[in-house]
């Protein structure tokens, strides 16, 4: 089973997608976290990419689609192997992130058309929340961590639906840690009948 946790920065991702691998753990199934830029050698570049204005959003979106490519190999090697995948980020970050910074969309068809996960989650709230936990942890922002940029991500996010004709859970993260994680393990029990 493949599981994406999208949201825009500062929605927690992290955290709540590795508090579902230990819940999953608790109850005996075998999870595990992976992320997007991943670590290899394509994520590593995305992320020297990322912290400077000097790349276009087609060299960004070329990278992330490699990346995920290699990604997505090891993903089915580990559902292979029995575990339940939780990944923090995947395509919809790319369309949504890319074409907010100016890519065509009728661009990004090689992206879009990858296997679609068996559950997506979208963690989402007002960009005020999620502008003051950016700020509280950041010591250097990245260069898609501003309020305009933000407002688009979090619109952008929204239109999903539409865009990809797939289903979306999304859960607003204006909510105690506790409170999110168990809505999201609430529903992935009910899809994988567990
Ligand atoms: P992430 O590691 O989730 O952010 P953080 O540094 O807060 O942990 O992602 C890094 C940045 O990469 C984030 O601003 C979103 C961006 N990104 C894209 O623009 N396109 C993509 O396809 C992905 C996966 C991430």
């Amino acid at each position: 089973m493949f599981i994406v946790i999208e949201g825009p920065d500062g929605s927690g991702k992290t955290t709540i997608s590795k508090l579902l691998v230990e819940r999953l753990n608790d109850i005996g199934i075998k999870a595990r976290y992976t992320s997007e830029p991943t670590a290899s050698h394509y994520g590593k570049r995305l992320r020297e990419m990322l912290s400077d204005s000097s790349s276009t959003p087609k060299e960004l979106y070329d990278l992330f689609v490699l990346d995920r490519i290699e990604h997505l190999r090891e993903i089915s090697e580990w559902e292979k192997g029995g575990e339940v995948v939780i990944s923090d980020r995947y395509k919809y970050s790319t369309y949504c992130y890319q074409v907010s910074h100016g890519l065509d969309p009728a661009l990004t068809e090689d992206n879009n058309s990858l296997r679609t996960p068996d559950i997506t989650f979208i963690l989402t709230t007002d960009v005020d929340v999620l502008l003051s936990r950016i700020e509280t942890r950041a010591l250097s922002k990245e260069i898609y961590e501003t309020r305009g940029f933000l407002e688009k991500i979090t619109a952008m996010y929204e239109r999903l639906p539409e865009i990809f004709g797939e289903e979306f859970s999304y859960i607003d993260v204006d909510d105690t840690i506790d409170n999110i994680v168990s809505k999201a393990f609430g529903i992935i029990k009910e899809k994988a009948s567990i």
